[in-house]
């Protein structure tokens, strides 16, 4: 007898798009790669990544910035990943991601993460572990006060999907969809069914759906005192910063930091850490690395 392990899941960024509502800072380059505080705001979707138990990631690009996004990250190997990348010619829509990342893919599941996405509280890692395990898909609910810019999941009092909805004028619910979604191996067969909506884009909204009408679609939502954010619009880019820098100015601790994550899941060794670090040290950045490396060293 033939025992097939699963394949393991695989990370997708989307990391393309226009950014029109950040014009004129994303005229010259893509909204990921400007700062969030000391880290570039595709750091903080990476870190959800690896703390999901992802080692292989995807980069999804416009043609023009995929230079850039390699430049700043390369293959992967300096953190014990594996990096990947793929260009969005035009942005066709969150389902697209799963077209474009099929051959990456290759039968895996996955966990997409947009990256202007950043997840950050006490629990993450417990929810993205139970996640990673589900057969089944499982999306990130957040309360919101107004939902009719998000997809938006209607549930019942056991927190299970009733309805879900792009966009709605009249929303069922106050629970957003999060920019983060675990999907199984047949996603991409899904979102190549998915026809363009009225407003001309693929949307992940009707992968999910599908899900749902199998009773396969699991909601995780995010409590209180959970912060979500997407660094979309001047105010919640500035205020993104101003949370990190707050953040890591009382704690003495980094928020969302790879290099940290990759040694924390023994992706790289403490050694390794401290040549990153190095490399860092004349900023503020790397200096909190050394002292992570410092404290791990007076541990052992
Ligand atoms: P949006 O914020 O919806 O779009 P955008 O980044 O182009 O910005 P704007 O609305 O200001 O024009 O996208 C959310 C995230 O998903 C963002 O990280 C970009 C990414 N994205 C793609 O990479 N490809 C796409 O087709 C879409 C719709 C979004």
């Amino acid at each position: 007898m033939t025992i097939f392990a699963p394949k393991p899941r695989k990370g997708i960024v989307l990391a393309g798009g226009t950014g029109t509502r950040l014009y004129p800072l994303t005229l010259g380059t893509s909204k990921q790669l400007l700062p969030v505080f000391d880290k570039p705001l595709i750091y903080y979707p990476l870190s959800t990544l690896i703390l999901a138990g992802v080692r292989e990631v995807l980069f999804i690009t416009t043609p023009e910035d995929q230079a850039a996004f390699r430049r700043l990250l390369g293959d992967g190997s300096h953190w014990g990943m594996s990096f990947d990348y793929a260009v969005q010619a035009e942005p066709r829509g969150l389902a697209d991601a799963y077209v474009i990342g099929r051959d990456f893919l290759d039968g895996a599941p996955s966990v997409l993460i947009l990256g202007d996405n950043i997840f950050f509280g006490h629990g993450l890692q417990a929810m993205l572990e139970r996640a990673a395990a589900r057969e089944d898909a499982t999306i990130f609910a957040s309360h919101v006060r107004d939902p009719r810019s998000f997809g938006v999941v209607e549930m019942n009092a056991d927190h299970q999907a009733l309805s879900l909805e792009e966009k709605p004028e009249r929303p069922r619910s106050n629970w957003a969809v999060t920019g983060l979604y675990f999907l199984d191996g047949s996603a991409p067969d899904r979102a190549a069914q998915v026809m363009p909506s009225a407003r001309g884009e693929v949307e992940i909204v009707s992968v999910l759906q599908d899900y749902l009408a199998e009773s396969r679609l699991s909601v995780e939502t995010l409590h209180r005192g959970f912060t979500w954010l997407d660094a979309g619009t001047h105010e919640s880019l500035h205020q993104a910063g101003e949370f990190v820098q707050t953040l890591q100015d009382r704690q003495g601790l980094l928020v969302c930091s790879p290099e940290e994550l990759a040694y924390r899941r023994g992706l790289i060794t403490l050694d390794a850490l401290e040549l990153l670090a190095v490399k860092l040290k004349k900023s503020s950045y790397g200096q909190s690395l050394a002292e992570l490396v410092a404290h791990e060293k007076s541990q052992r």
